[in-house]
């Protein structure tokens, strides 16, 4: 049985920079079921300065529905949120989690780290009483430093998510394993936006990670059991 789940995914056609149109999707797609995943979360981009959560929803729903997915590969419906200042007040965030759990995926912009934003990420918890996955937690490696990690590594109960990709470079197998000795919880995703080298070098990603970690942790990362979906 495939079981593993993909957390991080631009598979929905035509809504962002990912796929650009439904045989792309569906390239992605069985990519990801010859590498073992049951499960793909797909997770546009949200801007909350470009339109209401409302008109996302319906925009996501819609690109959903133009394809058909292969059976074996599972598709649940959630969003990539970039942080902004002063959304953790947004009402409406709720509808933006991983379907069946009070996970919500966030990214920091590529900007220099800064604290009001890591504030957002907390009070997102506090006030909505989500948990969020601070996606592709190993990107900011060249803009933010240590001081700057730890400060969000000490924020409780935050889930990070890691490409798989980028265990593929040495720097981010360095970064990975500081992150996995810390006791965190970890899941992976693959952020494919279309079938180029995210995948394939997911591939290699997920082969570097069974000699990083335990046995046992290996399927649960892969499985993203942090998640709470099975
Ligand atoms: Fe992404």
């Amino acid at each position: 049985m495939k079981s593993y789940v993909d957390s991080h995914c631009h598979i929905l056609p035509g809504i962002d920079d990912g796929a650009k149109d439904e045989t792309v999707s569906l390239d992605i797609a069985s990519k990801l079921v010859s590498l073992g995943f049951g499960t793909v979360i797909a997770t546009p981009h949200y801007y909350n300065h470009r339109e209401p959560v409302e008109e996302f929803v319906s925009r996501r729903n819609e690109a959903f529905s133009r394809v058909n997915f292969p059976e074996e590969l599972k598709v649940l419906l959630a969003a990539e949120v970039s942080i902004e200042e002063g959304m953790s007040k947004k009402s409406d965030l709720t509808k933006l989690v991983i379907p069946g759990t009070d996970r919500i995926l966030v990214e920091f912009p590529m900007k220099k780290y800064s604290p009001r934003l890591a504030e957002e990420i907390f009070d997102i918890k506090v006030r909505h009483g989500l948990t969020p996955v601070v996606a592709h937690f190993e990107r900011y490696d060249d803009l933010f430093t240590n001081e700057d990690y730890s400060d969000i590594l000490s924020l409780d109960g935050l889930i990070y998510q890691v490409n798989l990709f980028s265990l593929a470079k040495m720097g981010s197998r360095k970064f990975f394993r500081n992150l996995y000795n810390a006791g965190v919880e970890i899941i992976t995703g693959t952020d494919a936006h279309k079938t180029d080298f995210r995948i394939t070098d997911s591939e290699k990603g997920m082969k570097k990670l069974e000699k990083l970690v335990e046995c046992d942790d290996y399927e649960r990362i892969l499985r993203c059991e942090a998640l709470g979906l099975h």
